[in-house]
């Protein structure tokens, strides 16, 4: 904890507070402090009622089954995904409201509305079906972001096939393992997607995966970039073939509230990522719940989260929570810096967006690039801006208000995981003062304490774990196929009443959160979870390597910045070009973000007596600290030697 205590010092400098501003406050959809009040006086009745917004196609028998660690909604109750983000909104009359306006990278435009995503919807939901596709089967998406992936994944959701979407941008091996560990039935995927010019190899990538994926049985292409793919008879066919053929009707199937809506696979400690698994009435009622509230939308906004898709804040907040409440959105294929630096101020200005929610990460970049791409822009539209993904810095936020907000818009700094489902730590616009750096508050029902190693609360101003003490109705029910892993990753320490996020943090004495970073081996690079574990098994993969140690340092732009010790076998010397392949190797193994940003070549890696490597010697090398106590170590000298190979520079990009 010493570590991420000494991260938040900045942060609890900060001593500026922002008021709601008063225009804001009066239209908010969150006045005053009643969700909380109702929620402390009733939660299980507060859940209820954002349930009632939803449309079941029965109601439940029970609000919340806890029987610890294992927890479900609704029981009882039965609805459908795809028909609440569609077919209602139809029915009410809202079919030309404008579901999303799409943007390719070079420049397409495309504008979609309920109508038309409910056709398209249940064209891909009869192309599914029409491969075999059953309820309960489960189906890999591997897309960049075009209108085809919230297509795919609310086909799945409406015959009842829970969907694993892999990010575009993970390679053919992370992409094979997610397969083989969900073993799905059918994959999604796209010829080529454009990332900053040049042409993303999904086909190829997912080509050379399923050359051991004998679970999947038919691949579905959509055409997006052009080009040329081998095609293999009766398993390959291409999107627009199958569902031309297709009715633009299709039942929704009738769910159970606990039955799987998806699977999304997320770095752990130790071993391989995993399938976090979402089931369907709590995880709608939560994000739907959150999105309206934290976003305060209005039947007129138009609300871009800029994520990715393939990650679970675009599952969230780009699909489920903005479609169950009839929100426009916008989705933009490629890189903020395509053409140039002001991609997404052009995008603000074009659609008139009114809120914008992105990453930490990508305010650094905004920022290291200056403030003439944003000033370019007329950027009066947007009234409430967001974060998440990482701890903000209180400079980035200042700017993000500043420069992007012209002052004149709330910043939501917003606390989950993949696993929460939904936001959990966070302001709500229209009624909490801001403090820059800080996640704030609960939302109403979220019950978070800050423990010590023993489980007993911290004082104010202290530092400890994270906990959440309650469930809330979008958690993770379990680990796909390795329910003994959920019980021990997220209950193991404080035992099966109270869940353990991983994250450091602090409250101050108002009893704002302060988020301090994670606790264990995973790193958040570039507001993306990475495992030290992954990324050492694919160095190691290497044949030059003997042995590697991952470990990370703070960065200005990525928040961590990856940098690997390696110890090559005795034949090899540690030359830039080795450094150069080997960071190659790890991006291809796993995908470009995880992508080493320093090697740094030993003779040996400090270990404990019992063969243990001591990452936080390491951890302190690469920051170029003081390093503490080295006598437990069974080879003292060679941190020397590692220090003086750093002081050196060697293999660093
Ligand atoms: O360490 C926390 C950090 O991101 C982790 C969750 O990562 P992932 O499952 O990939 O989901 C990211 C998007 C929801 C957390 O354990 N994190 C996320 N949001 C914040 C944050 N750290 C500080 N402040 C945040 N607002």
């Amino acid at each position: 904890m010493a570590e991420v205590e000494q991260n938040i010092a900045a942060l609890l400098s900060e001593e500026r507070v922002f008021e709601p501003p008063a225009d804001f406050a009066a239209g908010a959809i969150v006045r005053d402090r009643s969700p909380y009040e109702r929620a402390e006086a009733d939660l299980e009745g507060f859940w209820a009622e954002q349930a009632e917004r939803l449309t079941w196609f029965r109601k439940w028998d029970a609000v919340m089954d806890w029987d610890p660690p294992w927890v479900k909604w609704f029981e009882g109750g039965t609805l459908n995904a795809s028909y609440n983000c569609l077919d209602r909104h139809v029915e009410a009359g809202g079919g030309d409201k404008i579901a999303y306006y799409w943007e390719g990278e070079p420049g397409e435009r495309r504008a979609i509305t309920y109508g038309e995503l409910l056709d398209e919807v249940c064209r891909c939901a009869n192309a599914l079906k029409s491969l075999g596709v059953e309820r309960g089967d489960r189906v890999a998406i591997y897309l960049g972001m075009i209108p085809e992936l919230p297509i795919a994944m609310l086909a799945c959701a409406r015959i009842g096939a829970p969907h694993s979407v892999v990010f575009g941008g993970f390679s053919a091996e992370s992409l094979r393992d997610r397969i083989i560990d969900a073993e799905a039935k059918v994959l999604v995927t796209q010829d080529g997607g454009y990332r900053r010019g040049s042409e993303v190899p999904l086909k190829a990538n997912a080509d050379e995966a399923l050359k051991e994926c004998p679970s999947i049985e038919h691949v579905v292409t959509v055409r997006r970039s052009g080009g040329e793919h081998p095609f293999t008879p009766g398993r390959d066919h291409w999107y627009h073939e199958l569902i031309a053929e297709q009715p633009p009707e299709c039942e929704p199937q009738e769910m159970d509230a606990e039955d799987i809506l998806y699977l999304l696979y997320t770095s752990g400690t130790t071993g391989s990522p995993k399938g976090i698994v979402h089931t369907t009435g709590g995880y709608l009622t939560g994000v739907a719940a959150t999105h309206r509230m934290i976003f305060d939308i209005h039947d007129d906004d138009i609300f871009w989260c800029s994520a990715d898709i393939g990650w679970v804040t675009g599952h969230s907040y780009i699909v489920y929570g903005p479609l169950a409440n009839h929100t426009t959105g916008v989705i933009y294929e490629g890189a903020p810096d395509w053409p140039d630096r002001d991609r997404l101020w052009e995008i603000v200005e074009r659609y008139k967006v009114t809120i914008l929610y992105t990453a930490p990460t990508a305010i650094r970049a905004f920022m290291r690039w200056g403030t003439e791409y944003p000033e370019k822009h007329e950027l009066s539209s947007l009234r409430l801006l967001g974060t998440v993904g990482e701890p903000i810095n209180p400079e980035a936020w200042i700017w993000y208000w500043k420069f992007i907000g012209r002052k004149r818009c709330p910043v939501v700094d917003t606390w989950w995981q993949t696993e929460t489902g939904m936001i959990l730590i966070t302001p709500l616009p229209g009624i909490t003062r801001l403090k820059p750096g800080s996640a704030t508050f609960p939302f109403p029902g979220v019950h978070a304490e800050v423990l010590d190693d023993q489980g007993n609360p911290v004082p104010p101003g202290g530092g400890g774990y994270l906990v959440l003490t309650h469930p809330w109705p979008a958690m993770l029910r379990t680990i796909w196929g390795d329910p003994d892993r959920y019980v021990t990753t997220y209950f193991g320490k404080y035992g099966p009443n109270i869940y353990l996020a991983g994250d450091g943090a602090k409250r101050d004495e108002d009893g704002y959160f302060w988020l301090l970073g994670r606790i264990d081996d995973v790193m958040n690079v570039a507001g993306h979870r990475l495992s030290t574990y992954e990324i050492e098994s694919a160095l190691v993969d290497n044949s030059k390597v003997a042995e590697a140690a991952v470990v990370s340092r703070p960065d200005e732009l990525v928040g961590e910045a990856i940098v690997a010790f390696v110890t090559l076998k005795s034949s090899y010397e540690g030359t830039d070009g080795v450094a150069a392949e080997l960071r190659e190797h790890v991006a291809n193994k796993i995908g470009k973000i995880a992508r080493p940003h320093g090697i740094i070549f030993t003779t040996d890696l400090p270990k404990t007596r019992s063969g243990k490597i001591m990452r936080r010697l390491l951890r302190d090398v690469a920051r170029g600290r003081p390093l503490g106590d080295v006598t437990t170590l069974a080879n003292a000298e060679i941190v020397e030697q590692i220090h003086e190979m750093v002081d050196s520079g060697t293999g660093e990009e």
